[in-house]
């Protein structure tokens, strides 16, 4: 059945408040027997509400609530016990009879347990099931891959630790990403919702700001390296794709977030079309900063967050970011934060790979799977950035996509029109980082066996999208 017509969105309690209970009560009341004091709930007028409406009539809602003090006794009343941050509590999920079984109210507790853990980052977080609730919660249970823990007479799904936090948030992103390509609906954004409600102090970015995915796998004495080496290939393909940009002359801001060793910007800095420009390194892992400031000290640099930039507002022309969005967690945060640096018109240039174009034989496809598998990022956020951004006034603007593929003999890289032919080596010395996290041993180890008979054509394609601030 179809979910065509339906809209979701992120609802103020007031602004939905008779709706909201009138369905709750059909649902609570008139079909599970549950009495009136499970209608309403006291964190209904602070909490978030998302709601599925068909052609402007409510269908299904969720909602939330973040306690910003782990030790209120909404969260210690359940046994939890967490000590570092907010929790937040999911409820009320209700669902009109007519839209059950269409995979709606999958999608909802989905996006809802996705953008709590993606911009809240709360340390723990729970759903407490009243009533005949078994479905209910063998859905949580497949979806948080946490089992329903008896309490009395209700049923509680507790992520007590933030392990638990980011294995929801992956399981609901992979629920996402099955709904969303069956029903094309979008998600809204929480962190928009949020800002325009005065709630700002919910979004987790000051404790997102110590987080960095990219590196808290890595060895960077290897990293480093293997980090300047790609940048080299990089700019040899991306050098004409910039230069079609349309960015504006000199003088003029760019700042290349999550700019690595340095050696990209360094080599941007000596493109002619970017004379008079200031150019800024921003990256969140002190040694690329210490050797961007190494050799080339005459740029600016900076130690920062993606989610929380030392940038004034309207401050900067162009933002470039390769390979840093398929590295966050919380990506509508980095957005939210590079559409207020930005100026009007500026232009936000994307570059990323995008797991879903790998081609080659199974075991490097259930390598790069089981990679993205234990990520808290998505590595196919390419495919989501265009709708994310225009939730923050972005324009996409020109889109292009570089296959990179290994049939050169044992070493080189050839940059062509229409994709880069790239030595066996030399593209097994890009892919090298799935070897290292400690539980992708074997699947590494099959991948390489594999890869070193040197029969199989692998390819994967690198995304660049640009995009202008505001209107086109
Ligand atoms: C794959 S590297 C890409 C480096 C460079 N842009 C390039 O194209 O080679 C990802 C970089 O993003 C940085 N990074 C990861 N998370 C970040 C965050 N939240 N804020 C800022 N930088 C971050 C990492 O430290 C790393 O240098």
């Amino acid at each position: 059945m179809s979910l065509d017509g339906i809209a979701l969105r992120w609802m103020r309690f007031e602004d939905v408040e008779a709706e909201l209970m009138a369905l709750r009560r059909a649902v609570f009341i008139d079909e599970q027997g549950l009495t009136e004091a499970e209608v309403a709930d006291p964190t209904d007028a602070e909490g978030v509400h998302l709601c599925a409406f068909a052609d402007g009539e409510l269908v299904a809602a969720v909602s939330a609530y973040v306690f910003e003090d782990p030790d209120d006794e909404g969260v210690t009343e359940w046994g939890l016990a967490p000590s570092r941050g907010p929790v937040v509590r999911f409820t009320k999920r209700v669902t009109t009879p007519a839209f059950r079984g269409r995979g709606l109210s999958a999608l909802l507790l989905a996006g809802l347990f996705h953008a709590a853990h993606e911009v809240v980052r709360p340390c723990a977080a729970f759903f407490v099931l009243k009533g005949p609730h078994r479905a209910m919660s063998d859905a949580l249970a497949r979806l948080s891959g946490l089992p329903a823990e008896a309490r009395g007479d209700v049923l509680l799904h507790a992520a007590r630790t933030l392990s638990d936090c980011d294995r929801q948030m992956r399981l609901a992103r992979d629920q996402i990403e099955r709904s969303v390509s069956k029903t094309g609906l979008a998600l809204p954004s929480l962190t928009r919702h949020l800002l325009e409600r005065g709630l700002g102090r919910w979004l987790g970015a000051e404790r997102l700001a110590g987080e960095n995915l990219y590196t808290e796998t890595l060895n960077l004495r290897d990293e480093l390296p293997r980090l300047t080496a790609q940048e080299r290939i990089l700019f040899g393909y991306q050098r004409h794709h910039l230069v079609q940009a349309g960015l504006p002359p000199g003088p003029a801001t760019l700042v290349d977030l999550g700019c690595g060793p340095g050696s990209y910007l360094a080599m941007m800095a000596r493109m002619p079309e970017l004379a008079g420009y200031t150019l800024i390194g921003v990256d969140q892992c002190p040694q690329m900063i210490a050797q961007g400031r190494l050799e080339r000290p005459g740029l600016a640099w900076h130690q920062a967050s993606a989610y929380t930039l030392p940038l004034a507002d309207r401050s900067v022309d162009v933002v470039h970011a390769s390979f840093l969005f398929i590295n966050l967690r919380s990506p509508d945060l980095a957005l939210a934060e590079i559409a207020r640096v930005l100026k009007p018109g500026g232009i936000f240039y994307v570059v990323d790979v995008h797991d879903p174009t790998f081609q080659g034989p199974p075991e490097i496809l259930a390598l790069v799977a089981a990679y993205h598998a234990g990520n808290n990022a998505s590595r196919r956020i390419m495919a989501e950035l265009p709708a994310r951004a225009a939730s923050w006034g972005f324009t996409l603007t020109r889109t292009a996509a570089t296959p990179l593929v290994n049939d050169l003999p044992e070493t080189g890289v050839e940059v062509h029109p229409d994709r880069v032919r790239m030595g066996r080596m030399n593209l097994w010395g890009l892919l090298s980082f799935f070897g290292q996290p400690e539980a992708l041993e074997e699947p590494f180890e099959r991948a390489r066996e594999v890869y070193l008979r040197g029969e199989d054509e692998v390819q994967v394609s690198v995304l660049t999208q640009v995009y202008r601030l505001g209107a086109p």
